[in-house]
């Protein structure tokens, strides 16, 4: 049977996870997506228009992966290292034959109106443009608290009618103006509204159906923007997944639980995007109160993943990577009957990268180490003593697949 999975839950899920990377500034990618669409609504755009508008609304930042980079971006109004997350945005969706749709405006969502490619499509400037002023209207509302965004309509419209010309198009303010004079548009800005407001989308273009080899390419994206977290992280999705893959093979696993194994050890980090920077690269063992963030990150895997249709035995594979056989894992605490194969696979795979790389605090295990290290925690109940005998047979392979990048 192959396994299908919803193109629309996908771009959610994801846009879900890059919501993390904002910590506190909490949903900006979809508050960028509603304002911009509410305010080509008035532009008179088709629905097709519209739709492919409020995906890009919800991406616009997917080259974004830290949380230094997203603090800046949205409350330093001049910050001038702007167009590296726009390149890199581009670069992200550009493979991906649905999200390439959306890449021309993502490359260019901080170009000013009048500095805008002059071949690029009438529709790629437009919603460019509609999101760059989404986006400004979001970081002043980030920057002066969410309570009441009503309060700050007058202020707003002010600074957007002042980039009028060159860095906004006319009709663009226009439109604004004419949206943001009504009061539902800054009530429904707050979190709850805007969940509600997305979720009756139908977003009918995006109603298709990939079917899970696809959809591999969306998970590979999601390890991207995670490894790109910090460097010491470089390529840890990737060579989790490919442990995974191996060792599942070497354990008699048939081919499509294969491909979902990979896609759990792609997506198995995605919560990390919410844990600050400083905390990921601190070279010295975290404090208490740090390790707590820390331990948010795969009940946010958790949640993300469980909530796309079709993937709620992946969602356990990736989440459970810290849980134990003798339950003092975390954050579930489940014990080792509550633990799959598959997600002893990940766990296992999940250690033995994190060792062949090195960590802010410590060197890369050679290899040859690596079985000694993986048996203590078999010793100690943490890890499937199977699972590690495989690791270890054929050290050589594991390790290249944990290593390796393509
Ligand atoms: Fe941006
Ligand atoms: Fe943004
Ligand atoms: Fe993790």
């Amino acid at each position: 049977m192959t396994l299908q999975i919803d193109l629309k839950s996908a771009v959610f899920a994801l846009s879900d996870a890059l919501d993390l990377v904002g910590v506190n500034d909490f949903q900006h990618g979809k508050r960028v997506a509603m304002i911009a669409r509410e305010t080509a609504l008035l532009l008179g755009l088709p629905e097709a228009r519209l739709d492919n508008l409020v995906i890009a609304g919800l991406l616009h930042d997917i080259g974004v992966s830290s949380t230094t980079v997203h603090r800046r971006l949205v409350h330093e109004k001049e910050w001038n290292d702007r167009q590296a997350h726009c390149e890199r945005g581009h670069e992200l969706l550009q493979p991906f034959a649905h999200l390439s749709l959306l890449a021309k405006a993502v490359l260019h969502h901080h170009t000013p109106w009048a500095e805008l490619p002059s071949d690029l499509s009438e529709a790629d400037a437009l919603d460019s443009n509609l999101i760059l002023m989404a986006d400004r209207v979001d970081s002043v509302l980030l920057r002066e608290g969410m309570a009441n965004p009503l309060l700050h309509r007058e202020a707003i419209c002010d600074e957007i009618e002042s980039m009028a010309a060159h860095l906004l198009a006319p009709e663009v303010v226009r439109a604004f103006l004419a949206a943001a004079d009504n009061a539902a548009f800054w009530i429904a800005l707050v979190p709850r509204h805007v969940q509600f407001y997305l979720s009756e989308l139908s977003l009918t273009n995006w109603r298709v159906t990939i079917e899970f080899p696809q959809f591999r390419h969306v998970a590979r994206l999601v390890s991207s923007i995670v490894d790109a977290k910090s460097h010491f992280t470089a390529s840890h999705s990737l060579g989790v997944a490919q442990l995974s893959r191996h060792l599942g093979e070497r354990m008699g696993l048939n081919g499509d639980v294969l491909v979902q194994l990979e896609i759990a050890g792609l997506m198995h980090d995605v919560g990390k995007l919410c844990v600050p920077d400083e905390i990921v690269d601190k070279p010295a063992p975290l404090t208490f109160e740090e390790f707590s963030v820390m331990e948010r990150h795969s009940f946010e895997t958790y949640q993300i993943l469980r909530h796309i249709p079709g993937m709620k035995t992946i969602a356990e594979w990736a989440a459970f990577h810290h849980e134990t056989l003798n339950g003092h894992g975390y954050p579930f605490r489940h014990k080792a009957e509550r633990l799959s194969l598959e997600a002893r696979i990940v766990a296992v795979a999940d250690v033995f990268q994190a060792l062949a790389q090195a960590r802010p605090y410590r060197g890369p295990q050679p290899a040859e180490e690596i079985p000694r290290t993986l048996s203590y925690f078999v010793a100690n109940g943490a890890l499937d003593p199977e699972v590690v005998a495989v690791a270890g047979e054929d050290l050589q392979a594991s390790w290249l697949a944990a290593t390796q990048t393509l």
